[in-house]
């Protein structure tokens, strides 16, 4: 990320910022990684840590299956009809100690505000619009936004009204970047980034609520969901600035990178975090060599777990895969194209297909209601 301020900030850090009554104004200084991370200052009409009552709401990490044979595996998640505001509507699919993995049909705004104190939070917009309100400012999104929502951030999401937004999410345990090796040692986006900073969208307007009443921000943190009462709005700030603060990136800014004969899925890299990748299959022209296979070669992903969640269009090496389709193709065993999808990419000039991949490094486990979406014939959908 890069600088950025919104609002009004005082000349130098640590000094006198009084409102037009002589009152102080409350400076914040979030960062990350102790003081050594990214960092954002900001100033608060009231202090950040008034709060008038906390609540143990209770645990909210997701129950696993036991351990079965290992498959491939394919989840429906069209079929999930739970809906509900932002928080609410979280079905975790899939997860493990690095992160968690699901989907959410938002029908309705959040009354409370949220915020994720174990680490960064993607929402990947299938369909939808709305916008994301946070203590930085507020972020609209559409279909195919990435918003990146760091850690300790205080933010609720306002879906337009009658349209529920479908995402893709992921809780992280970390913090969620750009691959390190796209930029140069300032942090810059290098010229083979697939994108660059002015694709990158920060909050759009910093909307400041100098208001007392109750308010409740959900903290999730340690295994449990936490209620706080603030007697004031948390979305308070008069400015800020700094690197740290929740951004949007869409995918179709995804300019994507291709080769006389199959590029391997790290060109497809737009996102990094402990333990996992975040990978855009994006519209692309196929292989120029004449005699090149478009569709990739049956491959052991042997030090990591696979999962596309498909968004739109076909996609060249699957058959029976919908709109909303979630695959895992786990570590230890081979996959690759369905039978016959090899032969049919061979002279294909491009790929329609738009989908997500997440790749971890640690074993994804799944969550115990995902088997009632599942698909439990893909894993032998190869058999000719
Ligand atoms: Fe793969």
């Amino acid at each position: 990320m890069y600088y950025r301020q919104m609002g009004k900030i005082p000349h130098k850090r640590h000094t006198t910022f009084r409102k037009p009554d002589g009152t102080l104004f409350r400076e914040q200084v979030m960062g990350t990684k102790g003081f050594s991370g990214t960092q954002s200052i900001l100033y608060h009409h009231y202090m950040p840590t008034e709060v008038a009552r906390t609540e143990l709401i209770g645990k909210y990490l997701p129950e696993y299956e036991d351990q079965e044979s290992l498959k491939h595996r394919h989840l429906l998640t069209d079929r999930i009809e739970k809906k509900g505001d932002a928080l609410k509507a979280r079905e975790y699919l899939l997860g493990n100690d690095d992160l968690l993995i699901g989907t959410a049909n938002i029908s309705e705004p959040m009354k409370s505000f949220y915020r994720n104190g174990d680490g960064d939070e993607m929402i990947y917009i299938h369909y939808g619009s709305g916008k994301v309100e946070t203590m930085f400012g507020t972020l609209t999104y559409g279909p195919g936004d990435y918003v990146i929502i760091p850690i300790g951030t205080i933010y609720r999401v306002i879906p337009d009204e009658h349209k529920t937004t479908k995402v893709l999410f992921v809780e992280s345990f970390s913090q969620i970047t750009t691959p390190r090796r796209y930029r140069n040692e300032y942090g810059q986006l290098l010229e083979h980034s697939p994108f660059c900073e002015r694709d990158i969208r920060g909050p759009e307007t910093l909307e400041t609520y100098d208001q007392k009443g109750e308010f409740e921000v959900i903290t999730k943190t340690r295994g449990y969901l936490h209620s706080h009462i603030l007697n004031h709005h948390p979305l308070d700030v008069e400015g800020w600035d700094g690197y740290l603060y929740p951004w949007a990136f869409n995918i179709e800014d995804f300019e994507p990178i291709t080769g006389r004969v199959h590029q391997p899925p790290p060109v497809h890299q737009t996102f990094e975090g402990h333990n996992f990748v975040v990978c855009s299959f994006v519209p692309r022209l196929y292989d120029y060599h004449p005699e090149a296979i478009p569709a990739p070669y049956y491959h052991s992903n042997v030090n990591s777990d696979e999962l596309l969640y498909y968004v739109e269009g076909n996609f060249m090496s699957r058959k029976g895969i919908k709109e909303g389709s979630i695959t895992l193709h786990p570590s230890g065993i081979p996959h690759g194209p369905h039978p016959g999808k090899t032969e049919a990419s061979i002279g294909k000039k491009e790929t329609l297909e738009l989908a997500v991949m997440i790749d971890t490094f640690k074993p994804l486990k799944l969550v115990k209601q995902a088997k009632a979406i599942e698909d439990e014939k893909y894993m032998y959908t190869w058999v000719e």
